[in-house]
Parts: C-alpha cells; sequence; structure tokens
C-alpha cells in the first residue's frame, strides 16, 4: 500500500494499522483490536524508530495531534507530546478542565470540531466509553493515553522493554501482584497476542475484569499464553522472568485507599517476593510508584528494577503508535470530512 508519511525512510519502514473494511481510518482504543501480526510490527518500528530517531524526523510533518487529559500524567504527556514533535508534528495539551470534556459540551462533538483542526486525538479519561463515543465520532485516529479500563499505550512500552531484555516475548513467564487494573488488563490482552505466560496475583474482590480475560482467551489459545488469576503472590512469583506490580489506588479511586491498603498488604512486591523469581528476573512497575505500599523501595530502586527502562521506552511506542495510526492517511482530509 502506498504510505503517505514523510521521509523516504519512515515510509519504507512503517506497516500502518489497516482499517477495516468501509472505514477511513483506525484507532488506538485498546490492544484487543490489534492482531498479533500488527503488534509484533508495532513493537519492531518502536526499536527501529528508537534506534534511528532521526529517520523520522520529518515523518508527520504537517500533521497535528491534541492531548485531551482528564487526570494528571507525567510520563504519557510529555511522550506524547515530545514523540509528536520529533515526528515533526505540532502538538497542543489541554488539560483537565480545559475544555471539560462532557459537561461544556458533549464528548463527540468536541472530537467532530477538533477533526477540522488537527489529525489525531490523545485522550486520557475515566470511562473507556468516552474514547469509544468520541472514536465512532471522529473520522480522525483516537488513542487510547489512558482509561479506567484499559492502558494499552504503556503496554506496548512494557512489551519492547522485555523484548530489548529477551530477544523474543513467547514463552516467558510474568507474574504480576496487586489490582486487576487498566494496567492489568492491558498486560492481559499484550501477554495473550504476545505468547507470554502470565499469572496474575489479585486480592479477592480485586480480580480482573473476566470479560478481559474471557477476550484474551481466544488469543492465547492461539499464541500458547497460559493466562492465570490466583490469589497467593508467592505462588504468582515463583519461577517467574519478571514481576510486575503498579499502585493499589488508581487515580479516581482516592476515596478507597485506606480500605486498599488494608486488602493489599500481602501483595507489596519486597525482596523476598523477588527471591522467588528465576535468578536475573527483572522488576517491573509502570509508574508513578508508592515506595513502602505496593512495592518495597530496595526493589523499585535496585538493580533488577527496569522501571525507567519501561519509562524511557514510552517515547519510541508512542511514536510508533502515532506512525502506525497516521502514515498512510492524509493530512486532514477536508473532502473526507465534510463527506
Ligand atoms: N505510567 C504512566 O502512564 O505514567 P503517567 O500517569 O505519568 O502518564
Ligand atoms: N493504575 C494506574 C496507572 C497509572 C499510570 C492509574 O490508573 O492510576
Amino acid at each position: 500500500m502506498v504510505v503517505t508519511c514523510g521521509g523516504s525512510i519512515a515510509a519504507a519502514s512503517v506497516r500502518p494499522l489497516e482499517p477495516e473494511p468501509g472505514m477511513h481510518k483506525r484507532d488506538f482504543l485498546s490492544l484487543s483490536d490489534v492482531t498479533p501480526a500488527e503488534l509484533d510490527s508495532l513493537l519492531d518500528l518502536a526499536a527501529e524508530v528508537k534506534s534511528r530517531p532521526e529517520a523520522y524526523s520529518r515523518a508527520l510533518s504537517g500533521r497535528a495531534g491534541v492531548l485531551i487529559f482528564e487526570k494528571p500524567s507525567l510520563r504519557t504527556r510529555v511522550t506524547f507530546e515530545i514523540g509528536l514533535v520529533q515526528l515533526g508534528a505540532q502538538t497542543i495539551y489541554l488539560a483537565p478542565g480545559d475544555i471539560a470534556l462532557g459537561r461544556r459540551e458533549p464528548a463527540p462533538d468536541i472530537a467532530r470540531n477538533l477533526e477540522r483542526w488537527v489529525d489525531v486525538l490523545i485522550v486520557r479519561t475515566f470511562g473507556q466509553w468516552v474514547l469509544e463515543e468520541m472514536a465512532r465520532a471522529a473520522k480522525i485516529p483516537v488513542v487510547n493515553a489512558l482509561s479506567d479500563l484499559l492502558h494499552p499505550c504503556q503496554t506496548v512500552a512494557d512489551l519492547l522493554t522485555l523484548r530489548e531484555r529477551w530477544g523474543t516475548l513467547a514463552g516467558r513467564k510474568i507474574a504480576y501482584i496487586g489490582d486487576g487494573n487498566n494496567v492489568a488488563h492491558s498486560l492481559i490482552q499484550g501477554a495473550a497476542k504476545t505468547g507470554l505466560h502470565l499469572k496474575l496475583a489479585t486480592p479477592r474482590g480485586y480480580e480482573p475484569s473476566p470479560a478481559i480475560l474471557d477476550q484474551a482467551a481466544a488469543d492465547a489459545r492461539a499464541t500458547g499464553s497460559d493466562i492465570r488469576v490466583v490469589l497467593d503472590p508467592e505462588e504468582a512469583a515463583t519461577g517467574a522472568d519478571a514481576v510486575y506490580t503498579d499502585v493499589w489506588t488508581s487515580m479516581g479511586q482516592e476515596e478507597q485507599t485506606e480500605q486498599r491498603r488494608k486488602d493489599f498488604v500481602r501483595y507489596r512486591v519486597d525482596a523476598h517476593l523477588m527471591s522467588l523469581a528465576r535468578p536475573g528476573a527483572v522488576f517491573l512497575h509502570c509508574l508513578p510508584a508508592h515506595r513502602g505500599e505496593e512495592v518495597a523501595a530496595e526493589v523499585l530502586d535496585g538493580p533488577q528494577s527496569v522501571a525507567l527502562d519501561q519509562a524511557e521506552n514510552r517515547l519510541p511506542a508512542h511514536k510508533a503508535i502515532l506512525l502506525a495510526v497516521l502514515c498512510g492517511r492524509e493530512p486532514r482530509r477536508r473532502a473526507e470530512v465534510r463527506r
């Protein structure tokens, strides 16, 4: 297919996420929408963009992206903004309250205005349904920069980090200890697509969504991935190649903090839990972290931790996602939006 990204090297390397038949664009809302082959290509592209960033410096020249964030962010915001600029595009950040998404104006109306000026919407919000509504309304791609349900961009960076360490992913074992939250959900989907084995240890009542697990099961059968949910963190960590955790209380759940501190007390990743993993196992955390809560300081700041590599890889991962949804599309096709 003809790829309309600027720059000859970039154009040759990008395999765009192809729209469904009859559609004009591909969104990036959930890894469940991405095939194993597409995810593999996305990881290849992220690695390539990381090793030769200058080859992509004009790939999105003339394009613009808007970030709409209803929750705080350090890593996701900075890497999408810098990523767009490093690809030659312009960027605007709309902070929580700037446009009062859904209160001042319905989300689909906001999307239909923005598509007249910019090429991609990068949205961090509460309900996944808000992203889906915007994606249905807009003729430009919408990227999920975190919802209460999913954090797919994080998982792409995590898989890139693990691939750099291990070369390949299939057959490796990850233990996820803690809350069955947005980060866990996208990790489940990513593991199922790549043949990773994943054991999640969560307290009763904090398990991942059964719908996400069911959906991942079909991919897992095809790739040979084994995904299980257990109660015992030691069972999950034993023999793992990587141990992953995330905060006990996610953004928007602040009123549950005290209850969660009690419910998760056995789910802290400390040196003892890491000692059950395989020698050379790595520790992952999407950050921000709370030392002394979900992770002991000696683990987060210790030699096994790759948390800052994950953070670093948000940049090439996000550049790859932007290229995959934007290459192959004409910049802001007026005829298309006015159809
Ligand atoms: N991991 C992550 O998404 O970090 P931010 O919330 O700072 O973007
Ligand atoms: N589960 C966390 C992830 C932050 C990047 C949250 O939603 O707050």
